[in-house]
């Protein structure tokens, strides 16, 4: 377990999309302030859907074999996760909500294996989720947040701090607003900052 490590992982199918683009930024602003920082792009990893068989209920470990146990096992022993997905018919991308599926068998082992009291929002990890669409509605990330929230809390962390962008669509047009680019930078920066300030978090699922 790093505390002060941060995983950050891209959703969306484009690799120099929009959502990319700003994670990179949160992620040389994390780097700049001293953190170690570990990418992961989920459209490069294996990754099956949930089939809901609920093996995980024997012990909490998604029977699956593919790259999920190397990301569970990467995401677990971090301080930090920056998240960053498109926006897809109000939802995250495809590849996104696939990892989060996986991870309810994390959820199973909390609440079905060994039932545990939440931790102490000290100890609890920090959630950063950087999001885009096309459109401009009030809306446009309401569904999305509060699955987002839900996941984090199954990974014991905070939904810490969010950067929502409309008016997003083609590929790199984040490029078109320095300030959009800036301020993910510092936000990333913050979120190091912030981890190394922090009480140690604790691991979760060592
Ligand atoms: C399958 C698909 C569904 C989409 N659904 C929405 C949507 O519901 N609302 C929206 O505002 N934009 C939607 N968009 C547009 C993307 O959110 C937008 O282009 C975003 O900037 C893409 O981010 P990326 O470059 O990081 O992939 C959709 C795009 C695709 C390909």
């Amino acid at each position: 377990m790093d505390p002060h490590r941060i995983v950050a992982i891209y959703g969306s199918p484009r690799r120099r999309g929009n959502t990319a683009t700003l994670l990179k930024q949160a992620v040389a602003g994390a780097q700049e302030a001293g953190a170690r920082v570990e990418e992961i792009v989920l459209r490069d990893l294996k990754l099956s859907p949930c089939l809901e068989i609920y093996s995980c209920k024997q012990d909490g470990e998604c029977r699956i074999h593919d790259d999920f146990q190397k990301v569970r096992e990467r995401v677990l022993s971090a301080g930090g996760l920056m998240l960053a997905s498109p926006i897809f018919y109000y939802a995250v991308s495809a590849h996104t909500k696939i990892l989060m599926d996986r991870f309810h068998s994390l959820w199973v082992k909390k609440h079905w294996v060994h039932p545990r009291r939440d931790l102490a929002p000290a100890a609890r990890r920090k959630g950063l989720f950087i999001s885009a669409g096309a459109t401009r509605g009030q809306r446009l990330f309401e569904g999305t947040l509060l699955s987002i929230r839900y996941f984090f809390d199954t990974l014991d962390m905070d939904l810490w701090k969010s950067l929502l962008y409309r008016g997003l669509e083609n590929e790199g047009e984040v490029q078109e607003h320095p300030d959009y680019l800036k301020e993910a930078y510092q936000t990333g920066r913050q979120l190091a900052e912030t981890l190394n300030a922090g009480t140690p978090v604790t691991a979760i699922d060592s």
